[in-house]
């Protein structure tokens, strides 16, 4: 189809005059861009169980497919809903076409930037290039559409004590995805955490992802909420307890998923609750987990091909959001009252979260570093192999510049590369440390040697750049009012052999580099 100018000059005109307000963050709530009136969330989770996958293969992407929104978009409409959850998008994917029915129907969309396979993992946290790519990715392609709310940088990947050390890798995703915005010239999209509802962590969880300087700290908090089962009541739900617990948190909070289905079908008296003024100064509202009905039991409607049947939890919630009044708090008698900054909660044993976060990935470190090694990881080596090998080499040499560490908030130079850009670089530093002997470069045919191709000037100034960066601002951290001992003290300890090993490295790199140029000159 071919379009006049000026049928398009109208057709941009129309999508503009059509398009909801952007929503923006101020103190603890959310408020409508254009008018400063609050903005509360009445969401559904839209997208199909995509917890079991392992890989991304498999998963359908919620927002990709035109005739599904088509579907369901009035349904949502019928419920009140004003933002949809999705898990995880396709990047690749146009969202044209779903983003602006749901802009049509008022419906805005909050996101995670995960997927399946590509999150950062419990219990083996780390804040990757892999990851960093990701999450910029799906930023691409969204921050195109006002009607986009927000991002999540994690879903429940601390779930206990025991792992809180993963936090500080969650916080320096929403610092980078933060700094990428605006570095692009976007719309600075809220980005925030979804934690589950864990006794032990919950608070120092919040007051952990809200502390800090603006360009680091999360925009919002959402916390997974399933206490209100069957019927219940503010006092007797734990609602109650959480609200006095969250009252001072000085950012947006409210239930990324709720829906408790213990008792069946669902009768969502929360709702009348929630969006109460025994709840609505604490929490802006909340997503009922979730649209499609599955093994779980969770739905609300059940679908088969074209066909929408809605259940009993449907109609239960859609009565209960048609009797909702929520008061509107205005942006402006806000300001009257002035942001509360945080104190970073002090890590202890039962939060053993570094307030010092991971570096910002760089490719250029990365590419570098690769393009330097002259003994590498042999191409054959399958990396299912590689963590016997990282175990054998981290046995004979300090290993530190590729481990990142998120209870002491020491985290190396290289530890956001690749698994096998840091295998070669491990591989590497140990041939050198035999004074380049070749037979120090096999490690029984695994190791093989290169010829280190980088340019000696560019890839001395980047590495050295992020060195500077790593033991000044790449450890940027929170402000921590109540630093503790074990934290600074952790901080002291690790920082001077950290940079001294460094040193070192680049020393030799710089060596090896201008033999390297020496030799290219020679050819
Ligand atoms: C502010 O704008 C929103 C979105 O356009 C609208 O829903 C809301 O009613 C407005 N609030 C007031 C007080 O006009
Ligand atoms: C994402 O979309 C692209 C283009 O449609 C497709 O080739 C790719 O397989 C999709 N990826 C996933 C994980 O579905
Ligand atoms: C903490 O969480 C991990 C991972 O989810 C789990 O395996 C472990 O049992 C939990 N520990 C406690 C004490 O709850
Ligand atoms: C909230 O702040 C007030 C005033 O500083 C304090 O008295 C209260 O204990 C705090 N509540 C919580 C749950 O931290
Ligand atoms: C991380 O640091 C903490 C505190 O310094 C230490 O107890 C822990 O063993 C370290 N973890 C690893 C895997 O080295």
């Amino acid at each position: 189809m071919r379009f006049s100018v000026t049928s398009l000059a109208l057709l941009s005109l129309a999508s503009v005059a059509l398009s909801v307000p952007t929503v923006d963050v101020y103190d603890n709530k959310f408020y409508y861009s254009d008018n400063g009136s609050q903005f509360y969330i009445r969401g559904v989770a839209y997208q199909k169980d995509t917890s079991g996958l392992k890989t991304d293969a498999k998963f359908v992407d919620p927002l990709a497919d035109e005739d599904s929104c088509k579907r369901d978009i009035p349904y949502l409409k019928e419920l009140n809903t004003n933002v949809v959850r999705v898990y995880a998008l396709n990047s690749s994917d146009s969202h044209d076409a779903c983003m602006k029915l749901l802009d049509d129907a008022g419906i805005y969309v909050i996101a995670d930037l995960s997927s399946p396979d590509e999150s950062i993992i419990t219990t083996n946290p780390s804040w990757t290039l892999d990851l960093y790519q990701r999450y910029t990715d799906v930023i691409d392609e969204m921050q195109q559409y006002d009607n986009v709310l927000g991002f999540f940088a994690g879903n429940e990947v601390i779930t206990n004590k025991t792992n809180a050390d993963a936090a500080p890798f969650i916080k320096a995703a929403i610092r980078d995805m933060k700094g990428y915005m605006s570095d692009k010239g976007y719309r600075g999209i809220p980005v925030g955490y979804s934690a589950n509802d864990d006794s032990g962590t919950r608070v120092n969880s919040a007051d952990y992802f809200a502390c800090g300087d603006d360009d680091i700290k999360a925009d919002f908090y959402g916390i997974n909420m399933y206490e209100w089962c069957g019927s219940s009541t503010f006092e007797t739900s734990g609602y109650e307890e959480r609200t006095k617990e969250f009252s001072n948190l000085s950012i947006p909070i409210f239930f990324s998923e709720y829906g408790c289905n213990e008792v069946s079908p669902r009768k969502f008296t929360e709702v009348a609750t929630l969006f109460s003024d025994k709840m609505t100064d604490v929490w802006t509202g909340g997503i009922v987990y979730m649209y499609f009905e599955e093994a779980n039991n969770y739905g609300l409607v059940s679908v088969d091909g074209d066909t929408v049947s809605t259940l009993d939890d449907f109609n239960n919630l859609k009565s209960e959001m048609g009797e909702i009044h929520p008061t509107s708090a205005k942006q402006s008698d806000a300001s009257a009252s002035g942001t509360s900054s945080l104190a970073c909660p002090s890590a202890g044993s039962n939060w053993g979260a570094a307030t010092n976060l991971p570096p910002k990935p760089s490719k250029d470190v990365c590419d570098c570093l690769e393009d330097s090694l002259k003994c590498v990881v042999d191409n054959d080596v399958s990396s299912k192999d590689y963590g016997d090998l990282f175990a054998s080499v981290c046995g004979l040499i300090d290993c530190s510049d590729i481990n990142a560490n998120g209870t002491s908030g020491s985290y190396g130079l290289f530890s956001f590369c690749s698994p096998k850009q840091k295998l070669s670089y491990l591989l590497n530093k140990y041939y050198e440390g035999q004074k380049g002997d070749k037979s120090a470069c096999d490690f029984s045919g695994s190791a093989t040697l290169a010829s280190a191709t980088s340019a000696a000037s560019t890839c001395s100034s980047v590495l050295s750049a992020a060195s500077a960066g790593a033991t000044v601002s790449g450890s940027k951290s929170g402000t921590s009012a109540t630093s503790t001992k074990s934290n600074s003290g952790a901080a002291h300890a690790v920082a001077p052999p950290f940079v001294g090993s460094l040193e070192v490295y680049f020393l030799t790199l710089l060596v090896a580099l201008s033999l390297g140029s020496a030799s290219l000159v020679m050819m």
